[in-house]
């Protein structure tokens, strides 16, 4: 298939690339920065390019990754998250529809999902984790949650109007710096990051494959949004434990994890205060992470010579 991925030349952008390449697919990366993977230097808000690029190319299909994120608020405006996020996204459909193209896949985020109550740990009133599905109705808290749930309503109306087949994918967390939040362990961003696995983080690996099956499936559903994040051992009866003691229900889960971690001098986060939970993708799209808690534990087993 011709493909054009936006945001060719960033993280997710640069992992997906090859593979899509490996499987056979013509890709035309577009982005504002220049690298390898990027065909076209320019702005998905730059209407008139995003038209011609489509059609020229006879494009067949969009993974539209390009975006400004959360790390972009401290240096932009409000008004440059609306025109990259709302009316970039905005230009790409109807470049799609004006060219036929069959399938769009949007890489969203799951952190639109988070308002300000739950980011203080209270769901219904009442100190828990929240149990985050795809059946909330997000009330997000900054200009890039707005901007990524605007967009996904333009995908929507888009498959409603126009019988374009779109997926959206509310993508958990990959990047790959160290974490900026409160929970973050100070001395190892890797257990940060291991402990994120069990409820709110992926691969950038696992990320790349969630577009190439949303692509593959595209035309068969029609329209749908998922979660993609690891898959977490927790269920929604957790949740008040979760914020209470989160270290005795991993240990409930994982009896092995105490001994693994004291071994290793990592430590787990006293308190999780939300889960994604990515059912429906396994369901729905037939997706699930590759790498998950449980592959941490057997790395840490191995490392120490109990596996
Ligand atoms: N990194 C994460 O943890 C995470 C989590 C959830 C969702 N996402 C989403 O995944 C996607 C990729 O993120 P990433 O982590 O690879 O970030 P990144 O910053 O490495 O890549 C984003 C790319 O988008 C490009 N871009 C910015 N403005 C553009 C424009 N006007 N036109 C075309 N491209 C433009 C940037 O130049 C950059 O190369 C984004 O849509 C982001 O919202 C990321």
């Amino acid at each position: 298939m011709r493909i054009l991925l936006t945001g060719s030349s960033g993280w997710l952008g640069s992992a997906l690339a090859p593979r899509l390449r490996a499987l056979g697919h013509d890709v035309i990366g577009l982005d504002p920065i220049a690298s390898a993977k990027t065909l076209i230097v320019g702005s998905i808000a730059d209407r008139d390019l995003v038209m011609q690029v489509v059609s020229e190319n006879r494009i067949e299909a969009i993974i539209h990754s390009g975006a400004l994120h959360k790390p972009n608020i401290e240096n932009h405006g409000n008004s440059d998250f609306v025109a990259t996020n709302v009316q970039g996204t905005l230009n790409l459909l109807d470049a799609a529809v004006a060219s036929g193209v069959q399938r769009f896949v949007f890489t969203s985020t799951t952190s639109l999902m988070i308002s300000q109550a739950i980011r203080a740990g209270f769901t219904g009133g009442a100190r828990k984790a929240a149990w985050l599905t795809e059946e909330m109705s997000p009330e997000p808290r900054n200009i890039y949650g707005v901007t990524k749930l605007s967009a996904e309503h333009l995908c929507r109306l888009y498959h409603i109007e126009h019988g374009l087949p779109v997926i959206v994918l509310r993508t958990a967390r990959f990047f790959p710096e160290a974490d900026d939040m409160a929970h973050a362990i100070e001395q190892s961003d890797a257990n940060t990051k291991a402990n994120e696995l069990l409820f709110r983080r992926l691969t950038v690996e696992d990320a790349a494959a969630a577009h190439i099956a949303a692509l593959e499936k595209a035309p068969q559903l029609g329209f749908d949004i998922f979660i993609v994040s690891a898959a977490t051992p927790f269920q929604p009866d957790d949740c008040e434990a979760l914020i209470a003691d989160a270290p005795s229900v991993v240990a409930r889960y994982f009896p092995e994890f105490p001994a693994l971690y004291a071994k290793k001098g990592w430590t787990m986060f006293s308190s999780i205060d939300r889960v994604y939970d990515a059912a429906r993708a396994r369901e729905r799209l037939g997706f699930v992470c590759k790498t998950s808690f449980a592959d941490v534990l057997a790395a840490l087993a191995a490392e120490a010579g109990t596996a």
